[in-house]
């Protein structure tokens, strides 16, 4: 729990006169025809980690207008996001797909001085684009990238039997090469740092192999970044509270079959609350 403790002084004190900015902004871009539900995940586990304002801005044609369940999600059209100038951080990548529009956006997004996410598609896009890869290197902003192991292999361009039989050496060089900190999922979950130290997480079990736990995990690390986390920090804190989550609700005997990536975005805000 050492390790823990460090990590929660660095989260804001929830002093009795502080406002919504002193928690951080912060904007879930992705949500292409089809894969909405991604950017709601990330996004409501964003709000329930704690960050003052969440934001949702999705591709797709065919997106709500408000979260039912969370009015308190702010929609934006993800060009007129871009106007945005009060963001702590973005999370791209839940549902983005692979389009051109989600082709420029996350060239957008990676040109500015800003804490980011980048996961799922935005990932497999990196891998493809040389232009994407070499501006994501020369970012200064603190950046997180949380690959599964299949993505990870793109970004290598080796198997994903080749990440899981060297996934130490292929988080860190991963961490190296893109100049971020490299969240490896999985069991066993590891964090790089671009700087050669690394971590494995000891929380979560088998009920997180459902769809969507991913996108939770974006909207949790995302919501530490914007509450003034680095990017080792929210990588370490966000995998240690994500899998605690799944944890507790296996112990309620709520999994691990049939654990929901809803119900873990839930837990997590107990987790955080005890830490
Ligand atoms: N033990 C512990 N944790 C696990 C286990 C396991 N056996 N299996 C999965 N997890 C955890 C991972 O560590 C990660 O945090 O569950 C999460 C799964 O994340 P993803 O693989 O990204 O799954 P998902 O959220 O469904 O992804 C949604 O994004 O990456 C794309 O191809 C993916 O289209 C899919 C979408
Ligand atoms: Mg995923």
């Amino acid at each position: 729990m050492l390790i823990q403790s460090m990590l929660v002084s660095a989260l804001p004190a929830r002093h009795a006169d502080a406002h919504k900015g002193t928690f951080g902004s912060l904007a879930i871009v992705g949500g292409d025809t089809g894969m909405v539900g991604a950017v709601l995940l990330s996004a409501r586990a964003a709000l329930l980690s704690g960050a003052g304002r969440v934001y949702a801005a999705c591709l797709s044609n065919n997106t709500p207008s408000v979260d039912i369940l969370h009015p308190e999600i702010m929609f934006r059209k993800p060009t007129d996001l871009t106007n945005l100038a009060q963001l702590d951080c973005v999370v791209i990548g839940p549902g983005l797909g692979q389009s051109q529009a989600a082709i420029e956006l996350l060239e957008f997004w990676l040109s500015q001085d800003l804490k980011m996410l980048i996961d799922a598609d935005a990932l497999n896009l990196i891998a493809k684009h040389p232009h994407l890869t070499a501006i994501c290197k020369n970012r200064c902003a603190d950046t997180v990238i949380t690959p599964h192991a299949g993505e990870a292999a793109r970004l290598l361009k080796i198997t994903t039997e080749d990440i899981q039989q060297n996934r130490t050496e292929s988080a860190l060089t991963l961490a190296h090469n893109l100049h971020v900190t490299c969240v490896l999922k999985g069991a066993k979950t590891l964090v790089a740092h671009d700087d050669g130290n690394y971590f494995i997480n000891t929380t979560g079990n088998v009920g997180l192999a459902s769809g969507g736990t991913g996108d939770v995990l974006s909207g949790i690390i995302g919501s530490l970044l914007a509450q003034g986390l680095s990017g080792l920090d929210a990588a370490k804190l966000g995998v240690f509270v994500h899998g605690a989550a799944a944890d507790a609700l296996v112990a309620k005997g709520m999994g691990p079959a049939g654990l929901s990536a809803s119900e873990v975005a839930i837990e997590a805000r107990n987790i955080i609350n005890q830490l």
